[in-house]
Protein backbone atom coordinates (compact mmCIF):
# COMPACT_ATOMS: atom_id res chain seq x y z
CA UNK A 1 0.00 0.00 0.00
CA UNK A 2 1.57 3.45 -1.21
CA UNK A 3 0.00 5.70 0.88
CA UNK A 4 -2.83 4.36 3.30
CA UNK A 5 -4.34 7.94 4.31
CA UNK A 6 -5.69 7.84 0.79
CA UNK A 7 -7.68 4.93 1.34
CA UNK A 8 -11.12 5.55 1.81
CA UNK A 9 -13.72 3.54 3.78
CA UNK A 10 -17.01 1.47 1.66
CA UNK A 11 -19.00 1.49 4.45
CA UNK A 12 -21.55 4.14 2.68
CA UNK A 13 -25.16 3.06 1.46
CA UNK A 14 -24.80 3.86 -2.53
CA UNK A 15 -26.55 6.36 -4.08
CA UNK A 16 -27.15 8.17 -7.61
CA UNK A 17 -24.90 10.83 -8.76
CA UNK A 18 -23.97 12.04 -11.72
CA UNK A 19 -20.62 14.64 -12.73
CA UNK A 20 -19.02 16.15 -15.13
CA UNK A 21 -15.38 17.53 -15.22
CA UNK A 22 -13.03 18.92 -17.84
CA UNK A 23 -9.11 18.20 -17.46
CA UNK A 24 -6.81 19.58 -19.44
CA UNK A 25 -3.47 18.25 -21.30
CA UNK A 26 -0.59 19.52 -19.81
CA UNK A 27 3.05 20.24 -21.70
CA UNK A 28 6.19 19.49 -19.79
CA UNK A 29 9.30 21.62 -19.55
CA UNK A 30 11.08 19.02 -16.90
CA UNK A 31 10.74 15.79 -18.30
CA UNK A 32 9.69 12.03 -17.00
CA UNK A 33 10.83 9.54 -18.52
CA UNK A 34 11.48 6.08 -16.26
CA UNK A 35 9.92 4.49 -13.48
CA UNK A 36 9.33 1.75 -11.19
CA UNK A 37 6.03 0.20 -10.11
CA UNK A 38 3.00 1.57 -9.46
CA UNK A 39 4.09 4.57 -12.00
CA UNK A 40 6.55 5.79 -9.64
CA UNK A 41 8.77 8.23 -11.30
CA UNK A 42 12.46 8.07 -11.73
CA UNK A 43 12.56 11.35 -11.77
CA UNK A 44 11.09 14.85 -10.66
CA UNK A 45 8.97 16.65 -13.65
CA UNK A 46 7.15 20.16 -14.39
CA UNK A 47 4.90 21.29 -16.52
CA UNK A 48 2.58 24.10 -17.69
CA UNK A 49 -1.31 22.85 -18.11
CA UNK A 50 -2.81 24.06 -20.98
CA UNK A 51 -5.94 25.79 -21.42
CA UNK A 52 -7.54 24.69 -24.72
CA UNK A 53 -6.28 21.20 -24.96
CA UNK A 54 -9.10 19.48 -22.83
CA UNK A 55 -10.59 16.24 -21.97
CA UNK A 56 -14.46 16.44 -20.72
CA UNK A 57 -15.36 13.02 -19.22
CA UNK A 58 -19.32 12.80 -17.43
CA UNK A 59 -19.23 9.57 -15.13
CA UNK A 60 -22.78 8.44 -14.08
CA UNK A 61 -22.76 6.41 -11.28
CA UNK A 62 -25.54 4.06 -10.87
CA UNK A 63 -25.81 1.43 -7.48
CA UNK A 64 -25.08 -1.86 -8.07
CA UNK A 65 -27.14 -4.15 -5.76
CA UNK A 66 -25.07 -7.01 -7.22
CA UNK A 67 -21.73 -5.79 -5.88
CA UNK A 68 -19.83 -6.36 -8.83
CA UNK A 69 -17.98 -3.02 -10.32
CA UNK A 70 -19.19 -2.38 -13.93
CA UNK A 71 -18.53 -0.02 -16.23
CA UNK A 72 -19.46 0.95 -20.02
CA UNK A 73 -17.22 3.62 -21.87
CA UNK A 74 -18.39 6.07 -24.57
CA UNK A 75 -16.04 8.36 -26.47
CA UNK A 76 -17.29 10.93 -28.51
CA UNK A 77 -21.07 9.12 -28.37
CA UNK A 78 -20.05 5.64 -29.18
CA UNK A 79 -19.67 3.17 -27.00
CA UNK A 80 -16.03 1.80 -27.69
CA UNK A 81 -14.44 -1.42 -25.91
CA UNK A 82 -10.59 -0.94 -27.60
CA UNK A 83 -9.81 1.51 -23.97
CA UNK A 84 -11.36 -1.32 -21.64
CA UNK A 85 -8.01 -2.81 -21.28
CA UNK A 86 -6.09 0.37 -20.10
CA UNK A 87 -9.50 1.28 -18.19
CA UNK A 88 -9.47 -2.09 -16.36
CA UNK A 89 -6.24 -2.01 -14.81
CA UNK A 90 -6.27 1.44 -14.18
CA UNK A 91 -9.95 0.49 -11.76
CA UNK A 92 -7.71 -2.59 -10.52
CA UNK A 93 -5.06 -0.45 -9.64
CA UNK A 94 -7.62 2.40 -7.64
CA UNK A 95 -10.36 0.25 -6.07
CA UNK A 96 -8.20 -0.35 -2.75
CA UNK A 97 -8.42 3.26 -2.30
CA UNK A 98 -12.09 3.51 -3.41
CA UNK A 99 -13.25 0.77 -1.84
CA UNK A 100 -16.96 2.15 -2.33
CA UNK A 101 -16.76 1.73 -6.33
CA UNK A 102 -17.80 -1.82 -5.83
CA UNK A 103 -21.12 -1.24 -5.45
CA UNK A 104 -21.95 0.77 -8.89
CA UNK A 105 -22.41 0.57 -12.28
CA UNK A 106 -20.57 3.38 -14.50
CA UNK A 107 -21.59 4.89 -17.43
CA UNK A 108 -18.69 7.01 -18.21
CA UNK A 109 -18.74 9.31 -21.62
CA UNK A 110 -15.70 11.02 -22.60
CA UNK A 111 -15.00 13.43 -25.78
CA UNK A 112 -11.52 15.70 -25.97
CA UNK A 113 -11.41 19.22 -27.35
CA UNK A 114 -8.47 18.48 -29.86
CA UNK A 115 -8.68 16.03 -33.49
CA UNK A 116 -8.85 12.73 -32.77
CA UNK A 117 -5.85 11.70 -34.29
CA UNK A 118 -3.31 14.37 -33.74
CA UNK A 119 -0.45 13.22 -32.12
CA UNK A 120 -1.77 15.05 -29.15
CA UNK A 121 -1.36 12.16 -26.02
CA UNK A 122 -5.14 12.49 -24.43
CA UNK A 123 -3.84 9.73 -21.50
CA UNK A 124 -2.87 12.86 -19.01
CA UNK A 125 -6.36 14.61 -19.42
CA UNK A 126 -8.61 11.74 -20.15
CA UNK A 127 -7.06 10.04 -16.82
CA UNK A 128 -7.21 13.40 -14.77
CA UNK A 129 -10.86 14.08 -15.63
CA UNK A 130 -12.14 10.79 -14.57
CA UNK A 131 -10.57 10.70 -11.69
CA UNK A 132 -12.06 13.97 -10.42
CA UNK A 133 -15.41 12.32 -10.98
CA UNK A 134 -14.31 9.66 -9.33
CA UNK A 135 -12.94 12.00 -6.69
CA UNK A 136 -16.40 13.82 -7.07
CA UNK A 137 -18.43 11.19 -5.98
CA UNK A 138 -16.40 10.70 -2.71
CA UNK A 139 -16.51 13.75 -2.30
CA UNK A 140 -20.49 12.96 -2.49
CA UNK A 141 -20.22 9.82 -0.02
CA UNK A 142 -18.13 11.77 2.27
CA UNK A 143 -18.51 15.77 2.31
CA UNK A 144 -16.08 16.33 5.11
CA UNK A 145 -13.05 15.81 2.70
CA UNK A 146 -10.66 19.18 2.38
CA UNK A 147 -10.23 21.01 -0.82
CA UNK A 148 -6.79 20.35 -0.74
CA UNK A 149 -7.24 16.53 -0.42
CA UNK A 150 -9.80 16.29 -2.60
CA UNK A 151 -7.23 17.72 -5.40
CA UNK A 152 -3.99 15.52 -3.50
CA UNK A 153 -6.09 12.26 -4.13
CA UNK A 154 -7.64 13.37 -7.74
CA UNK A 155 -3.96 13.94 -8.40
CA UNK A 156 -2.86 10.94 -6.54
CA UNK A 157 -5.54 8.57 -8.60
CA UNK A 158 -4.85 10.31 -12.04
CA UNK A 159 -1.19 9.36 -11.58
CA UNK A 160 -2.01 5.54 -11.52
CA UNK A 161 -3.96 5.69 -15.08
CA UNK A 162 -1.06 7.58 -16.51
CA UNK A 163 1.94 9.03 -14.91
CA UNK A 164 1.87 12.53 -16.59
CA UNK A 165 -1.70 12.43 -15.89
CA UNK A 166 -0.95 13.62 -12.21
CA UNK A 167 0.20 16.91 -13.70
CA UNK A 168 -2.92 17.54 -15.25
CA UNK A 169 -5.17 18.25 -12.27
CA UNK A 170 -4.00 21.90 -11.09
CA UNK A 171 -2.13 24.81 -12.88
CA UNK A 172 -0.92 27.07 -14.17
CA UNK A 173 2.43 25.00 -13.55
CA UNK A 174 2.41 21.93 -11.26
CA UNK A 175 6.10 19.43 -9.81
CA UNK A 176 5.76 15.84 -9.59
CA UNK A 177 7.85 14.13 -7.74
CA UNK A 178 10.69 14.19 -4.93
CA UNK A 179 12.98 17.22 -5.18
CA UNK A 180 16.11 19.08 -3.77
CA UNK A 181 13.60 22.39 -3.38
CA UNK A 182 10.30 21.78 -2.54
CA UNK A 183 9.84 19.95 0.60
CA UNK A 184 6.15 18.63 0.06
CA UNK A 185 7.45 17.50 -3.72
CA UNK A 186 5.63 13.84 -3.90
CA UNK A 187 6.50 10.92 -5.89
CA UNK A 188 3.09 10.23 -5.14
CA UNK A 189 0.91 13.24 -6.78
CA UNK A 190 1.77 16.36 -8.62
CA UNK A 191 1.23 19.61 -6.81
CA UNK A 192 0.84 23.07 -8.01
CA UNK A 193 4.22 25.37 -8.28
CA UNK A 194 2.60 27.85 -5.79
CA UNK A 195 2.18 32.10 -5.76
CA UNK A 196 5.99 32.68 -6.61
CA UNK A 197 5.57 31.89 -9.70
CA UNK A 198 6.59 34.86 -12.31
CA UNK A 199 3.68 36.20 -13.60
CA UNK A 200 4.89 35.98 -17.47
CA UNK A 201 4.27 32.19 -16.89
CA UNK A 202 0.84 32.01 -16.17
CA UNK A 203 0.05 33.66 -19.65
CA UNK A 204 2.64 31.84 -21.61
CA UNK A 205 1.58 30.69 -25.17
CA UNK A 206 1.86 27.16 -26.71
CA UNK A 207 1.50 26.81 -30.37
CA UNK A 208 1.32 23.13 -31.17
CA UNK A 209 2.29 22.16 -34.59
CA UNK A 210 1.26 19.39 -35.97
CA UNK A 211 4.06 17.78 -37.88
CA UNK A 212 2.95 14.09 -37.70
CA UNK A 213 -0.79 12.91 -36.85
CA UNK A 214 -0.36 9.08 -37.02
CA UNK A 215 0.07 6.77 -34.01
CA UNK A 216 3.64 6.73 -32.52
CA UNK A 217 6.19 3.98 -33.63
CA UNK A 218 6.91 3.30 -29.69
CA UNK A 219 4.65 4.35 -27.03
CA UNK A 220 5.40 5.82 -23.79
CA UNK A 221 4.91 2.95 -21.54
CA UNK A 222 7.53 0.78 -24.04
CA UNK A 223 9.59 3.93 -23.79
CA UNK A 224 9.76 4.26 -19.64
CA UNK A 225 10.11 0.76 -20.26
CA UNK A 226 13.49 0.98 -22.00
CA UNK A 227 14.77 3.37 -19.01
CA UNK A 228 15.67 -0.14 -17.52
CA UNK A 229 19.07 -1.36 -18.24
CA UNK A 230 19.28 1.88 -20.40
CA UNK A 231 23.14 2.74 -20.42
CA UNK A 232 22.69 6.76 -19.40
CA UNK A 233 19.60 6.10 -17.39
CA UNK A 234 21.43 7.42 -14.26
CA UNK A 235 23.30 10.08 -15.79
CA UNK A 236 19.69 10.72 -16.84
CA UNK A 237 17.98 10.86 -13.56
CA UNK A 238 20.88 13.23 -12.03
CA UNK A 239 20.25 15.81 -14.87
CA UNK A 240 16.69 15.76 -15.08
CA UNK A 241 16.86 16.52 -10.93
CA UNK A 242 19.27 19.56 -11.46
CA UNK A 243 16.89 20.81 -14.27
CA UNK A 244 14.05 20.89 -12.12
CA UNK A 245 15.86 22.47 -9.58
CA UNK A 246 17.36 25.60 -11.68
CA UNK A 247 14.21 25.66 -13.67
CA UNK A 248 12.07 26.28 -10.24
CA UNK A 249 14.57 29.12 -9.66
CA UNK A 250 13.89 30.45 -13.03
CA UNK A 251 10.26 30.71 -12.92
CA UNK A 252 10.30 32.42 -9.55
CA UNK A 253 12.63 35.18 -11.53
CA UNK A 254 11.33 35.32 -14.98
CA UNK A 255 14.68 34.70 -16.66
CA UNK A 256 13.93 33.65 -20.39
CA UNK A 257 17.35 32.93 -21.40
CA UNK A 258 17.80 30.37 -18.23
CA UNK A 259 14.08 29.03 -19.68
CA UNK A 260 14.57 28.44 -22.75
CA UNK A 261 18.34 26.28 -22.16
CA UNK A 262 16.74 24.40 -19.57
CA UNK A 263 13.53 23.38 -21.45
CA UNK A 264 14.91 22.79 -25.01
CA UNK A 265 17.67 20.58 -23.33
CA UNK A 266 14.85 18.69 -21.70
CA UNK A 267 13.55 17.92 -24.76
CA UNK A 268 16.83 16.87 -26.87
CA UNK A 269 17.38 15.30 -23.41
CA UNK A 270 14.25 13.08 -23.38
CA UNK A 271 14.55 12.70 -27.72
CA UNK A 272 18.25 11.63 -26.86
CA UNK A 273 17.03 8.94 -24.78
CA UNK A 274 15.12 7.02 -27.21
CA UNK A 275 18.05 7.32 -29.66
CA UNK A 276 20.22 5.69 -27.83
CA UNK A 277 18.17 2.90 -25.79
CA UNK A 278 18.33 -0.82 -26.58
CA UNK A 279 16.21 -1.42 -29.11
CA UNK A 280 16.84 2.49 -30.30
CA UNK A 281 14.12 4.12 -32.16
CA UNK A 282 13.54 7.74 -33.27
CA UNK A 283 10.02 9.58 -33.29
CA UNK A 284 11.40 13.05 -34.52
CA UNK A 285 10.85 13.07 -38.45
CA UNK A 286 12.32 15.90 -40.79
CA UNK A 287 10.00 18.55 -40.57
CA UNK A 288 10.78 18.71 -36.56
CA UNK A 289 14.08 19.50 -37.13
CA UNK A 290 13.08 21.82 -39.86
CA UNK A 291 11.32 23.33 -37.32
CA UNK A 292 13.82 23.52 -34.72
CA UNK A 293 16.49 25.24 -37.49
CA UNK A 294 13.74 27.82 -38.32
CA UNK A 295 12.64 28.68 -34.31
CA UNK A 296 16.55 29.01 -33.72
CA UNK A 297 17.11 31.37 -36.52
CA UNK A 298 14.43 33.58 -35.82
CA UNK A 299 15.21 33.80 -32.20
CA UNK A 300 18.97 34.83 -32.97
CA UNK A 301 17.78 37.16 -35.81
CA UNK A 302 14.44 38.84 -33.51
CA UNK A 303 15.58 38.38 -30.17
CA UNK A 304 12.57 37.26 -29.26
CA UNK A 305 11.90 34.89 -26.36
CA UNK A 306 10.61 31.78 -28.79
CA UNK A 307 11.69 28.21 -27.86
CA UNK A 308 10.56 24.33 -28.51
CA UNK A 309 9.73 21.73 -26.62
CA UNK A 310 8.68 17.70 -27.80
CA UNK A 311 6.47 15.31 -26.50
CA UNK A 312 7.16 11.72 -26.67
CA UNK A 313 6.37 12.56 -30.98
CA UNK A 314 7.26 14.20 -33.47
CA UNK A 315 4.55 17.24 -33.16
CA UNK A 316 6.81 20.47 -31.73
CA UNK A 317 5.29 22.86 -28.87
CA UNK A 318 6.53 26.36 -29.43
CA UNK A 319 6.62 27.98 -25.95
CA UNK A 320 6.49 32.40 -25.98
CA UNK A 321 5.12 34.79 -23.70
CA UNK A 322 1.85 36.40 -24.50
CA UNK A 323 3.00 39.64 -25.02
CA UNK A 324 4.70 38.27 -28.28
CA UNK A 325 1.94 36.22 -29.41
CA UNK A 326 1.10 38.77 -32.49
CA UNK A 327 4.71 38.25 -34.37
CA UNK A 328 5.43 34.86 -33.56
CA UNK A 329 1.71 34.15 -35.18
CA UNK A 330 2.98 35.93 -38.08
CA UNK A 331 6.41 33.79 -38.32
CA UNK A 332 4.51 30.23 -37.90
CA UNK A 333 1.99 31.13 -40.44
CA UNK A 334 4.75 32.45 -43.08
CA UNK A 335 7.48 30.09 -42.11
CA UNK A 336 6.38 26.78 -40.22
CA UNK A 337 3.04 26.18 -41.67
CA UNK A 338 4.60 24.09 -44.30
CA UNK A 339 6.16 21.72 -42.03
CA UNK A 340 2.72 20.68 -40.51
CA UNK A 341 0.77 17.68 -41.78
CA UNK A 342 -2.20 19.56 -43.62
CA UNK A 343 -0.98 22.55 -42.24
CA UNK A 344 -2.20 21.91 -39.08
CA UNK A 345 -1.48 23.56 -35.66
CA UNK A 346 -3.06 24.49 -32.71
CA UNK A 347 -3.10 27.48 -30.56
CA UNK A 348 -3.21 27.03 -26.54
CA UNK A 349 -1.66 28.63 -23.62
CA UNK A 350 -1.32 28.03 -19.59
CA UNK A 351 -4.03 27.37 -18.20
CA UNK A 352 -5.57 27.11 -14.38
CA UNK A 353 -6.34 23.50 -14.09
CA UNK A 354 -9.35 21.05 -13.67
CA UNK A 355 -12.77 22.35 -13.31
CA UNK A 356 -16.01 21.19 -13.13
CA UNK A 357 -18.50 21.60 -15.85
O1 LIG B 1 2.39 9.69 -18.72
P1 LIG B 1 3.07 8.85 -19.75
O2 LIG B 1 3.35 7.47 -19.26
O3 LIG B 1 2.35 8.88 -21.06
O4 LIG B 1 4.51 9.48 -20.03
C1 LIG B 1 4.70 10.79 -20.45
C2 LIG B 1 6.05 11.00 -20.97
C3 LIG B 1 6.33 12.36 -21.59
O5 LIG B 1 5.16 12.94 -22.09
C4 LIG B 1 7.28 12.15 -22.76
C5 LIG B 1 7.02 13.30 -20.63
C6 LIG B 1 6.19 13.95 -19.58
O6 LIG B 1 6.74 14.24 -18.52
O7 LIG B 1 5.00 14.23 -19.81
Amino acid sequence: MENPSFISSADQAAVPFKTKWQAPSNIALVKYWGKTEPQLPKNPSLSFTLSSSVTTTEVDFSPNNRETFEFEFYFEGALKADFNPKLNSFFDRIKSYIPWLNSYSLRISSQNSFPHSSGIASSASAMAALSLCLMDMERKLFPEIAEVDFYKKASFLARLGSGSAARSVEGPVTLWGKNSVQKTGSDLYATAFGTDLNPVFSSYQDTILLVDKGTKAVSSSQGHQLMHNHPFATQRFIQAGHNLADLVAIMKSGDLDGFMRIVETEALSLHTMMMTSNPYFILMQPNTLEIIQKVWKYRKETQIPLCFTLDAGANVHLLYPQKNKEEVGAFIAAELVSFCEQGQYLFDEVGTGAKKV
